[in-house]
């Protein structure tokens, strides 16, 4: 490590630090870059702005597509996820008070499995740990200066108070939709596409056993409802709700009751009812930067796209953007050749929009939107009763869901 002064009059009492990449964000993206990286021998320094507990315990998605799956035991990451996740062979889909089950296995050979990403991000960070591998939480005051250079900089504050600058040779902008990776591209270099959607999900975690086997999407005259699962006795459902919905406008009371209305099937027992162990309300929408790369930056995850949950395609799209990176680096460290890293985010982008496409797809099926008219009521209608009923249409489905190879 390099120390001391960085020859800037009014800082003297900065520590600088050389390493090969430098990683903002210390979610999915960031700490599978920084395994990646390092399984080829090349090094790393993470950074990230909340607390190890904070990154630790937030409640996201949990759906890994079976590519996810396959990295993290790659990376060694998967042990107590092959223990603990719940793989599963299907979905259903709920519409005419019926399960409609689509069958991954059957139609695809592969399975997804339900893992919450907070429990991936917990896997990561102590494999990464355990490695030696460094990780700077609750960083502050963090800025890139020379992406347009070979010798781009990041400083910050660790969470000592201690300013800091990583000096290195690329910068991953692993650092969220939020992040402040983003705003250094230069306004005319990004072209950004998006959608914002009419309605929001409100989420909750329930000390409940899960209903049914498997995750359910349901589409009705009251609005979508999705039933997942943490474990056999945690339970994750979500409702439609106004993106102006506050969270403390939906007691207990009126939670249960709406879940139990839009996810009934005929001939079926209701939910399972427990305390509420985590709510809140998120918004949708779909959002890509073109490209997403600007000199020595690299973005990667939620930094360059959102997409909205329906279909669980963020966290797997954030690891794939990851896997793509970190094979670019390598060609680079190890040659100097520049080909694969000009190509990131072309190769990035084609799976992006699948993911974009799909997830727009399956939340214009599921939801209703608010004003929609008896047309589109039907359009919908007749769309899910083609996915359940021809090979083809459920096949299609089945491929995106569980996560078409990389590199398709
Ligand atoms: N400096 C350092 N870290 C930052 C900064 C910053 N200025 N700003 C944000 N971060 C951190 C966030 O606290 C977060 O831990 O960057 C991390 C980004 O992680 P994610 O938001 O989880 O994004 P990503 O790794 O791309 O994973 C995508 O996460 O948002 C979900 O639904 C999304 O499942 C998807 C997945
Ligand atoms: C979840 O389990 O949190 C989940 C499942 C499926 C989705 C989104 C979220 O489409």
């Amino acid at each position: 490590m390099l120390s001391g002064s960085y020859g800037v009059k009014h800082r003297t009492d900065v520590e600088v630090t050389r390493t090969q990449v430098a990683i903002v964000g210390a979610g999915p993206a960031g700490l599978v870059l920084a395994h990646l990286l390092a399984l080829r021998g090349f090094d790393s320094v993470l950074l990230e702005a909340r607390s190890r507990h904070h990154v630790e315990h937030r409640v996201r998605a949990g759906v890994l597509e079976h590519p996810t799956v396959q990295l993290l035991c790659e990376i060694g990451a998967g042990e107590r996820l092959r223990r603990e996740g719940l793989e599963h062979g299907g979905i259903s889909l709920r519409f005419d008070r019926a399960d409609h089950r689509i069958d991954f296995a059957a139609l695809t050979g592969r399975s997804i499995t339900v893992y919450g990403q907070q429990e991936v991000v917990k896997d990561l960070i102590a494999a990464r740990l355990a490695r030696g591998g460094e990780i700077f939480f609750d960083v502050d005051d963090v800025r890139l200066s020379g992406i347009d250079s070979d010798e781009p900089e990041v400083a910050f504050t660790d969470g000592g108070g201690v300013a800091r600058i990583l000096r290195a040779a690329v910068v991953a902008g692993c650092d969220g939709f939020h992040g402040v990776c983003r705003p250094y591209v230069p306004p005319g270099a990004l072209r950004v596409f998006e959608r914002d959607y009419p309605f929001a999900w409100l989420g909750i975690l329930a000390k409940a056993a899960p209903a049914q086997e498997e995750v359910a999407y349901a589409h009705g005259d009251r609005g979508f409802a999705l039933a997942s699962m943490r474990s056999p006795d945690v339970t994750r459902l979500y409702l439609q709700v106004a993106p102006e919905d506050a969270i403390d406008g939906w007691s207990d009371d009126r939670i249960w009751e709406e879940l139990n209305a839009r996810l009934a099937v005929d001939g079926g027992a209701g939910l399972n009812e427990g305390p509420i162990l985590e709510r809140g309300i998120a918004a949708m929408r779909s959002f890509v930067v073109e490209p997403m790369r600007h000199g020595r930056l690299f973005l990667a995850g939620d930094a360059a796209h959102i997409v909205p949950p329906t279909g669980a395609k963020g966290m797997n799209l954030a690891v794939a953007d990851v896997a793509v990176l970190a094979e670019a680096l390598e060609r680079f460290f190890a040659t100097g050749r520049t080909d694969l890293l000009d190509g990131y985010s072309d190769r990035c982008l084609r799976r992006v929009w699948r993911a974009e496409h799909f997830s727009w797809w399956m939340t214009s099926m599921l939801h209703l939107a608010p004003g929609a008219d008896p047309f589109e009521r039907r359009l919908q209608l007749s769309q899910l009763r083609y996915v359940v009923s021809s090979p083809a249409a459920s096949t299609s489905l089945a491929e995106n869901y569980v996560g078409l190879p990389y590199g398709s």
